[in-house]
C-alpha cells in the first residue's frame, strides 16, 4: 500500500469539544442552515452571520487536538507512503496536532476572504465591526468558509488523489453533504479499498468495504497502529 486518502468531518473534532452539525444538540438544531450557512442568508442579515462565525472562531481557538488528530499526525510523520488528509472541518486541529498535508475543502475559520480583491488573510479576531481588508482597504471581509450552494475548494487535487489511492478512509462524517459524501463511490469506481470510522452508522455506511463504529479517539489510534505495525 502506497497511497492513503483520508476524509475527516466534524466527528473527529467532537471529542475536542466542537459541536458537530447533525448530531443531537448539533449546530443545525441551534441555527437554521439557510440563515447562517448560505450566501443568501449573508445577504439578508450579515450581522447575524458574522456574529455566528465570530463566536465559532473564538471557540475553536480554545480547543485542543484530541488523540484522533494526534494519531493522524503520527501516521503522516512515521509512514513511508503518501498520505493526504482532506477535511470538511474549518478548525485547525489537524495542523495543530502536527499533520503536514491538509486540504480544507470547506475553507477555514482562521482566514478572512475579501470579496472585493479576493485576498485571503489569516484572521483570529472578530469581523462584526467590518474591519478593513489589509490588502485593499475595502470593508468587504467574510469568513473563508464554503457555504451551501458554493463550490468546495481543492476539488481537482482531491479527485487526482482519489484516483491514485490504494485506500480511502472516512472519519467522523455523516455522509450527508456532497461532494464529500460521494468520495467513497468515486474511490470504489477506481477499485480503491474503502474504510469508514464513525461513532455510528452514517448515511454512507453501506458503500464502504469495511465500517468500524466507536469514538474517533479510540478507533483512529487503533487503525494507525495497524498501518504502522503491518
Ligand atoms: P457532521 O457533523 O455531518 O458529521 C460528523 C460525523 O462524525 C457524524 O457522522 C458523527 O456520527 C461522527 N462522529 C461524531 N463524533 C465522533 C467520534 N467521536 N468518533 C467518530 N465519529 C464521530 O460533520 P461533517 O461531515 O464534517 O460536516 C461537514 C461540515 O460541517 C463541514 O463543512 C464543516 O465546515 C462543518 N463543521 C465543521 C466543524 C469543525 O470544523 N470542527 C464542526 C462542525 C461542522
Ligand atoms: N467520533 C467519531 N464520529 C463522531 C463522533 C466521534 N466522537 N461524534 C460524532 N460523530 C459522527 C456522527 O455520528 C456523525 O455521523 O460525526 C458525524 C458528524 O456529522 P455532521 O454533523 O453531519 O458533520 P459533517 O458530516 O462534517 O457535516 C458536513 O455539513 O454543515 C455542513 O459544511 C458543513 O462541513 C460540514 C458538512
Amino acid at each position: 500500500m502506497r497511497n492513503i486518502v483520508i476524509l475527516t468531518g466534524a466527528g473527529i473534532s467532537a471529542e475536542s469539544g466542537i459541536d458537530t452539525f447533525r448530531d443531537a444538540g448539533g449546530l443545525w438544531e441551534q441555527h437554521r442552515v439557510e440563515d447562517v450557512a448560505t450566501p443568501e442568508g449573508f445577504a439578508r442579515d450579515p450581522d447575524l452571520v458574522l456574529r455566528f462565525y465570530d463566536m465559532r472562531r473564538e471557540a475553536i481557538q480554545t480547543k485542543q487536538p484530541n488523540p484522533a488528530h494526534e494519531a493522524l499526525a503520527r501516521l503522516d510523520r512515521d509512514w513511508d507512503g503518501e498520505l493526504l488528509i482532506v477535511t470538511q472541518n474549518v478548525d485547525d486541529l489537524h495542523e495543530r496536532a502536527g499533520a503536514g498535508r491538509v486540504l480544507h475543502m470547506h475553507g477555514t475559520h482562521l482566514n478572512a476572504w475579501c470579496t472585493a480583491c479576493d485576498a485571503r488573510t489569516p484572521w483570529k479576531g472578530p469581523m462584526i465591526d467590518r474591519p478593513a481588508c489589509p490588502e485593499c482597504g475595502a470593508r468587504s471581509l467574510r469568513p473563508d468558509v464554503v457555504w451551501f450552494g458554493e463550490m468546495p475548494y481543492e476539488m481537482d487535487r482531491i479527485h487526482t488523489a482519489l484516483r491514485q489511492a490504494d485506500l480511502f478512509v472516512s472519519i467522523g462524517t455523516s455522509g450527508a453533504v456532497y461532494p464529500a459524501a460521494g468520495f467513497v463511490q468515486e474511490a470504489r469506481a477506481m477499485r480503491v479499498r474503502t474504510l469508514e470510522l464513525n461513532l455510528e452508522a452514517s448515511q454512507g455506511s453501506r458503500w464502504f468495504h469495511e465500517t468500524r463504529q466507536g469514538p474517533a479517539s479510540q478507533l483512529v489510534p487503533q487503525w494507525v497502529d495497524e498501518v504502522l505495525g503491518g
